[in-house]
């Protein structure tokens, strides 16, 4: 027989795991344990259902505020899928990704790649504006980033390119400084990625275009468009 004195012991050390479990779930502002999933989220929806999914999502407090969710645009079947932060007022209006003036600036690059935007698929990490344009928050990520992920399992893109630090450090769970991510291609899930300067930094440092356009010369490299042509 064991030792009573042990088994307590033993006891006491599960009670204290436990704990510090709960209490990390709400510090990150779980307010219920969530069963473990066998499979992601959203695994077997195609994209109207995702959509559907998304457009009634209540998941986390950004729905309150929210006007409209901005699901994200452009060709389901795009070879280069562009990954920003979250809405902004404009596009929580227009229920469109990147309508506003870093938007204007994304929808240049993107022809200067000889592209359109109806050839790329637009997107955010976050699907609400966070108020007054806050930083996402973690529990609002993990509940939000399910919709990017299976949004990037349907269009099996050849190329992802994040938008800024929030979004490159999301999706590649560091963190990193995006002036040290940038310029190579990293491994997401098997997708090429490739971070790059968010637009709405570019319009407070202009000086940096040039090292998006080097970026985005990268893609077309990889995507096999002739930039001479
Ligand atoms: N900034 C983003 O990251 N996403 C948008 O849709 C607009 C601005």
């Amino acid at each position: 027989m064991s030792d009573p004195n042990e088994i307590a012991q033993e006891y006491l050390q599960i009670v204290a795991i436990v704990r510090e479990y709960v209490e990390e779930q709400m510090q990150l502002g779980f307010t219920e344990l969530l069963e473990p999933e066998e499979k992601p989220p959203f695994s077997d929806f195609d994209m109207a259902q995702l959509r559907h999914e998304a457009m009634g999502c209540e998941r986390c407090e950004l729905h309150q505020g929210r006007h409209t969710v901005v699901f994200g645009t452009g060709n389901e079947n795009a070879e280069l899928v562009f990954v920003g932060e979250a809405p902004g007022a404009d596009e929580d209006q227009q229920g469109e990704p990147f309508v506003g003036r870093a938007g204007q600036l994304l929808t240049k690059i993107i022809e200067a790649m000889k592209l359109t935007r109806d050839d790329v698929y637009i997107a955010n990490v976050i699907k609400c504006r966070p108020p007054g344009n806050r930083n996402p928050k973690p529990i609002e990520i993990e509940s939000c980033e399910p919709f990017l992920l299976r949004q990037i399992e349907l269009i099996k893109p050849k190329v992802i390119c994040a938008l800024g630090g929030f979004a490159v450090q999301t999706l590649l769970r560091t963190d990193q400084r995006i002036s040290m991510l940038r310029g190579r291609f990293h491994d997401y899930h098997g997708t090429k990625i490739m971070p790059t300067y968010h637009p709405a930094y570019l319009l407070r440092n202009p000086h940096a275009k040039r090292d998006v356009w080097e970026d985005m010369k990268k893609i077309m490299v990889e995507l096999g468009i002739d930039e001479t042509v």
